[in-house]
């Protein structure tokens, strides 16, 4: 990006790395329309992402965060989800505006994202070196020999075992964790700048979520590489992100550095979030859940959208929609009435 563009950007006031971001995502709205009328399920999102860190976006089931991923790769299901505000700025360039060959390009190359369920989205015809090396030669002009190499190599980087063996096994003869490892090779084998992965452990045994999560947090240290890391799981917010934005349907509700949202989390959602998870819970010797879901895009209620499940509510909180704002101590949240954290 180059300066200039670089201060047209407005960047997000939380404490945030030097420099100027990788990835602005400024004012995205999405939509979803379903019998003939649009609800937002994205809205008013923002969000920075600089050389080299992860940034975590965290909240529950429901919350968006699948739709904001898609959104930035344009991979959104359209109709009947639909991006209708904002720019998604890479390296200073709107994706919104690439054409679709543009876009084409762009992605495996320089974003690539990984997504929750391996089992759906590997083809099964197809041998794991097959897909590895069309991803290469749909990029890069190499014999299919190098691209063969390529992917020996990167399997291995991603801990595949017997990385050789397996070019030539189809996806129903690996483990979930297998699939995946082949999914994380796919998004890694061309180097891009930044990768999106959504919720990558989830749907595995938790015994393999931890190493492969590790591995994937190796190759990103190595390779400079920037990372928006989706999860519900704060526990692993807490180990692997520098910076963290959660959302709440459809909105982001607060956003800071890791240690200051764990230390002194500020929205009550955010709160809400810490205080369900075990280590915070210990001392009182139970997790305490949030009440109350999610609301669904058609049901939002009209002021703050957490009013209902908040204990800290009044009267403003359910006719007003609160801003994300900036407190004196630079902390920033969408929240009228925030109160002290006791875990
Ligand atoms: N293809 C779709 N059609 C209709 N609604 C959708 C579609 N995809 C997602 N939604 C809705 O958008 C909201 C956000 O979904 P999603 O981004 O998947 O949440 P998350 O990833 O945080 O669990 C949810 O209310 C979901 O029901
Ligand atoms: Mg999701």
């Amino acid at each position: 990006m180059t300066a200039s563009a670089a201060r047209s950007v407005e960047t997000a006031s939380a404490p945030a790395p030097d420099g100027s971001p990788l990835l602005s995502v400024r004012g995205l709205r999405t939509t979803v329309t379903t019998g003939g009328e649009t609800f937002d399920v994205v809205r008013d999102l923002s969000l920075d992402i600089y050389p080299n860190e992860i940034m975590c976006l965290v909240g529950e089931s429901g919350c968006g965060k699948s739709i904001t991923a898609l959104s930035i790769m344009r991979l959104l299901p359209t109709p009947p989800v639909r991006v209708r505000e904002g720019e998604i700025l890479f390296k200073g360039r709107d994706l919104l505006r690439l054409k679709n060959r543009r876009m084409r390009r762009l992605r495996s190359d320089s974003i690539s994202m990984i997504f929750q369920d391996p089992l759906t989205s590997l083809d099964p015809v197809f041998t794991v070196g097959d897909v590895i090396a069309e991803v290469i030669r749909s990029h890069r002009k190499v014999k299919g020999s190098e691209a063969r190499r390529m992917a020996g190599e990167v399997l291995t980087k991603v801990g595949l075992p017997d990385p050789i063996t397996r070019l030539d096994s189809y996806p129903h003869e690996l483990s979930g964790g297998m699939r995946q490892r082949v999914m994380i090779a796919m998004a890694l084998v061309l180097d891009p700048d930044i990768l999106i992965a959504d919720e990558p452990t989830t749907a595995l045994d938790v015994t393999v979520q931890a190493q492969i999560l590790d591995q994937l947090i190796n190759e990103q240290r190595r390779r400079n590489m920037s990372m928006l890391l989706i999860t519900h799981d704060l526990a692993v917010v807490a180990a692997v992100a520098d910076r963290v934005a959660v959302m709440y349907a459809g909105e982001i509700v607060e956003e800071a550095p890791v240690d200051e949202l764990f230390e002194n989390p500020r929205h009550p959602y955010t709160q809400g979030l810490l205080r369900a998870l075990p280590q915070v819970s210990i001392k009182r010797e139970r997790l305490v859940p949030i009440p109350g879901l999610v609301p669904p895009p058609q049901l939002m209620p009209p002021g703050c959208r957490f009013a209902p499940r908040c204990s800290y509510a009044v009267d403003r909180c359910w006719t007003e929609h609160p801003e994300l704002a900036d407190d004196p101590e630079g902390r920033t949240f969408r929240c009228f009435n925030p109160q002290p954290f006791t875990a």
